[in-house]
C-alpha cells in the first residue's frame, strides 16, 4: 500500500465517544418512532456479521451482484477506460472490487468507510492483491462531501458503490448522497452503483429474516453497540428482530421490537419503550428501472447503461456526471 496511514476524519471526545453515533442514536431515540441511521451498524462486530449475511443462502444480493461484476467486465473496460481513480463508498468488499479493478485498469484505489480498523484492513487485502495500485484509504463519513487525497487529485474519478446500500437512503437523503458524491469526485466522474431490484415479498422478507438468525445478530448488534460505546443498559433480552415490507415505500424495514414494556438510558438519558413499539434501524429501498434512473438523475446522474444477473434481481448501473444546466 502506498500509504499505510489513513486520513481521520471521526470526530471523537476526550473519551473516544464517537460524537456523531451520539447524537444520533440520543436524537432518534427521542423521537416517537424510534429510529437510528442504519449506517451506525457497522463497527468491527457488525461489518464482520454482514459479510456473514452476505454469505447466506436467502441473502441473494451479493451472489446476483458477483455475478454481473463477473460477466461484465470487458463492458465496464470499454465504456469505462482506464486510469481512474477509483473511489469506493464504503471498504471494498474482499470479492467485488477485486473484479472491478481487474476488469478497467485504474490508476489508484481510496476506499471511504466510517469502520476505521475494518477499512484498514480489507484496504491492505486490496493492495497485497493488487502490487502495482496505489491504495489510499480514507476514514470519513461519505454522506458529506470527502476531502480527496492530494495524489488522486488529478485523475479522473470512477465512483463505486456497490451493494445496493444507496436502498439504505430515504429518497431524499439519496439525492443529497448522489449530489455530494458528483462534489467529492468531480467534474468528468463516473459512477457504477449497485441497486436491488422489486421482487416477490416473501424472497425480500427472508432476504431479511434468515433462518439462522444472523440477520437478527446483526441488527441486534446495534443495540449492543449502543450499550457499549454509549454506556447504555438497553436489556438486549427484550428486543426482537423484525423485518417488514412497506409496499408504499417499496422497502424493507428492520425493527427491534419491544417484547415488554421498557425503561433503559442511554448516555445517561432516560428512555422508555411501551411493549410492540420498536427502534427502527434500517430501510432496503428496492427498485425499478424507472425508480432507478428517476433517482440517479435527480441525483445529477446520467445513467449510461444498466446490467442485471441472470435471475433479474439486481442491477448494477453505470452513470455518468452531467454539468448542471438550466434548460427545461
Ligand atoms: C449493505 C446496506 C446493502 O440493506 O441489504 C443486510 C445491509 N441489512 N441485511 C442491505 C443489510 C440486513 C445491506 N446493505
Amino acid at each position: 500500500m502506498t500509504a499505510n496511514r489513513s486520513l481521520k476524519l471521526v470526530e471523537r471526545d476526550e473519551d473516544g465517544v464517537d460524537l456523531a453515533f451520539r447524537a444520533d442514536v440520543l436524537a432518534g431515540l427521542a423521537e416517537p418512532q424510534k429510529a437510528i441511521p442504519a449506517r451506525w451498524f457497522y463497527d468491527d462486530a457488525g461489518s464482520r456479521l454482514f459479510e456473514d449475511i452476505t454469505q447466506l443462502p436467502e441473502y441473494y444480493l451479493t451472489r446476483a451482484e458477483t455475478e454481473i461484476l463477473k460477466a461484465r467486465g470487458a463492458e465496464f473496460a470499454t465504456l469505462i477506460g482506464p486510469g481512474r481513480a477509483v473511489v469506493e463508498f464504503g471498504s471494498g468488499s474482499s470479492l467485488k472490487t477485486p473484479l472491478l479493478l481487474s476488469a478497467i485498469a485504474p490508476a489508484a484505489y481510496v476506499p471511504l468507510d466510517i469502520a476505521g480498523n475494518f477499512l484498514r484492513a480489507s484496504a491492505a487485502d486490496l493492495a497485497a492483491k493488487f502490487p502495482g495500485l496505489p491504495v489510499y484509504p480514507v476514514e470519513a463519513d461519505f454522506m458529506r462531501r470527502v476531502e480527496l487525497p492530494q495524489e488522486v487529485a488529478a485523475m479522473p474519478k470512477l465512483g463505486f458503490f456497490p451493494g445496493s446500500t444507496i436502498g439504505n437512503m430515504v429518497a431524499r437523503t439519496a439525492v443529497d448522497l448522489l449530489r455530494s458524491m458528483r462534489t467529492t469526485l468531480g467534474t468528468g466522474a463516473q459512477l457504477l452503483i449497485g441497486m436491488d431490484l422489486i421482487k416477490d415479498i416473501a424472497v425480500l422478507k427472508a432476504a431479511y429474516d434468515d433462518a439462522a438468525g444472523v440477520t437478527a445478530a446483526f441488527n441486534r448488534n446495534l443495540a449492543v453497540r449502543i450499550n457499549r460505546e454509549l454506556g447504555g443498559d438497553i436489556p438486549l433480552g427484550s428486543l426482537r428482530h423484525e423485518a417488514r415490507w412497506s409496499e408504499t415505500h417499496a422497502r424493507i424495514e428492520m425493527h427491534l421490537v419491544a417484547e415488554d414494556d421498557l425503561a433503559f438510558t442511554v448516555s445517561g438519558e432516560a428512555f422508555t419503550m411501551r411493549k410492540g413499539a420498536s427502534i427502527h434501524t434500517e430501510n432496503s429501498h428496492k427498485f425499478t428501472p424507472a425508480s432507478i434512473n428517476l433517482l440517479l438523475l435527480a441525483g445529477g446522474w446520467e445513467p449510461l447503461a444498466r446490467w442485471h444477473d441472470r435471475a433479474e434481481q439486481f442491477g448494477v448501473i453505470l452513470a455518468e456526471a452531467r454539468l448542471p444546466r438550466s434548460a427545461p
